[in-house]
This record gives C-alpha cells, sequence and structure tokens, in this order.
C-alpha cells in the first residue's frame, strides 16, 4: 500500500526510541524535524545527518519563545516525545522535583499541543502521537512523581480525543505507551533523585529497594527498539490510528500480571 509522505516533528529525540523513530520514518520516505534539548547535541545530531529529508533543531519544550519557532514549520504530525522522569519517595521528595516532572511531561507538552493545533485542525491527514508509558498505568513505589505526570498525559490525550469528535476536524490523536526500553532514560531516572530519599527514615533498606529496581528495569527491559519504533510507524502512518500503541510484549504481560498482584 502506497503511504502519503508526512512532515514530521518529533521532539526530545537526540538519541534513544526517538532518534531511531526519525531515521526509520525518513527511510520510509517521510520529511522528519527531530529536535534536541540542548545546543551542544545539535551541532553533534547536525554533523551525523545525512538526508535532505531530516532536519535537526533546538527546542525546550517548557521555553515559549523556542516553541513559537516551530509555527512557520507547517508540519502534518507531531509526535511528542520529550520527557524526562525522577525516582524517590512520595513521602519526601522535594516539591520542585514534582513540579519539573510535571512541567516537561504534562504543561509543556500541552502547551506545545495548543500551539500547533490550529494548523493541525486544518489539516486533511493531521496527526498529533502523545508518548505516554505503561509507567502511567502501573502504581510502582519509587516512580511516583513520573507515574503521575504520564498519567496526566495519558488522560489528556483521552479527554482530548473524545473532544475531537466534536469538531468537524480530521485531526487524529493517539496513543504510544512504551514499556521498558534500555536507552539511559530509565537509569538516568533512578540516578535522578534527592539524596534524602536516602537519609529519611521512612525506609529501612532503601539502597536495597533500588538495586531491586534496578534488576527489573535490566530483567525486563529490551536493548533493540525495533518493537516500539513499529509501532510509531504505524501511528504515523494509519489510515485511521488506533487509541493506543504499546510494546514491548515481555512489558505488556509484565502490566498484567503487575495490575493484577500489585495494582
Ligand atoms: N525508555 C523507556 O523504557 C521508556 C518507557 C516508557 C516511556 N518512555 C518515554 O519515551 C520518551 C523518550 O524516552 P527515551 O527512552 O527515548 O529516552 P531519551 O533518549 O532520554 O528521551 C528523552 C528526551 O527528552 C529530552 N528532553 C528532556 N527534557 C526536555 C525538554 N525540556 N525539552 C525538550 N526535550 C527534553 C531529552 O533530552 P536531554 O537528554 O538532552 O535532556 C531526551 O532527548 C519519554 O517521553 C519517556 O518517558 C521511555
Amino acid at each position: 500500500m502506497m503511504v502519503k509522505s508526512m512532515k514530521v516533528l518529533i521532539t526530545g529525540a537526540a538519541s534513544g526510541i526517538g532518534r531511531k523513530v526519525a531515521e526509520v520514518l525518513v527511510e520510509r520516505g517521510h520529511f522528519v524535524y527531530l529536535t534536541v534539548h540542548r545546543p551542544i547535541e545539535l551541532q553533534k545530531v547536525q554533523r551525523e545527518i545525512k538526508s535532505k529529508n531530516m532536519k535537526c533543531l533546538l527546542l525546550d519544550i517548557t521555553k515559549e519563545e523556542e516553541r513559537r519557532r516551530l509555527l512557520s514549520l507547517d508540519i502534518d504530525c507531531l509526535i511528542n516525545h520529550a520527557g524526562i522522569g525522577y525516582s524517590g519517595s512520595l513521602l519526601t521528595m522535594p516539591f520542585s522535583h514534582l513540579r519539573d516532572n510535571f512541567e516537561v511531561n504534562f504543561f509543556a507538552s500541552f502547551a506545545l499541543i495548543q500551539l500547533l493545533l490550529p494548523q493541525l485542525l486544518e489539516k486533511e491527514k493531521g496527526k498529533i502521537i502523545i508518548v505516554s508509558s505503561l509507567a502511567g498505568i502501573l502504581p510502582i513505589p519509587f516512580l511516583g512523581s513520573y507515574c503521575s505526570s504520564k498519567a496526566a498525559i495519558s488522560m489528556f490525550a483521552k479527554c482530548f480525543r473524545q473532544e475531537l469528535k466534536f469538531t468537524k476536524s480530521k485531526l487524529q490523536v493517539c496513543l504510544i505507551e512504551p514499556g521498558i526500553y534500555n536507552t539511559g532514560f530509565n537509569d538516568y531516572m533512578l540516578e535522578n533523585k534527592e539524596e534524602a530519599y536516602f537519609t529519611k527514615p521512612y525506609f529501612s533498606e532503601p539502597e536495597l529497594l533500588q538495586s531491586r529496581m534496578k534488576q527489573l528495569f535490566r530483567l525486563f527491559g529490551k536493548n533493540h527498539y525495533h518493537s516500539i519504533v513499529k509501532q510509531y510507524v504505524k501511528a504515523v502512518e494509519a489510515k485511521k490510528m488506533r487509541k493506543v500503541y504499546r510494546a514491548p510484549f515481555l512489558s505488556r504481560i509484565g502490566m498484567k500480571l503487575y495490575l493484577l498482584f500489585m495494582g
């Protein structure tokens, strides 16, 4: 089946899943604006880009002036992929961490979607793909800040989808909920915590808890991203997008078992 070429913007794609998605989309004939968070990454990624159908731009999604620069791109599809995570107990977590987590994963993502919405609503085949996480469904101890920010953006996507039914627009919205992939994101999240997590007296063996979580991530984490990249591509190219795309299979099974026994 011939697929119409789309002009896609993907945020937070310097490396990891986002970068791979950008490369595969270009291979399949789409034009991709890939955004990176830091100037140092901009120079590096610009040097690495080989295709004229890929362009790298600087974007901190929390900065309004940087978001506004995207208005002139006239994209068909936004992939809201950038995200951050903090670990640590909700009993001791500094409010600033919780706020940062929501700022990037929810508020700035929301602001970007709202900014690009008028042009996307007018498109014949406009699409918004919101990257959440299975962590938005699973109540994982010591990842409560990340889990709740992803639960919030997932619910946003579901309500948004419902509201679109009351418009004349053909804009489609879906969620992508990856399981565990070893991109470095989870390792960073486990390190990205307040030291108070260790010093406050609520937990008897915090180091043990943390090393168990690392083991869990290692056990279930996938080193190859193709199963999830495939889901992004399916969403971009679908005539009618599904509500949610999930992978890998092992994490989906793990999620069901977790909810059965721990949910
Ligand atoms: N890997 C997993 O197991 C997993 C599972 C479920 C969901 N996800 C979700 O998948 C997405 C990408 O994760 P990944 O695994 O591919 O890891 P990643 O490469 O670390 O992707 C996250 C990207 O977001 C960028 N970012 C952070 N703050 C930003 C900001 N304020 N503005 C713009 N970009 C910002 C990061 O840039 P810097 O590194 O330069 O800050 C990074 O490029 C995230 O939304 C994550 O929650 C990942």
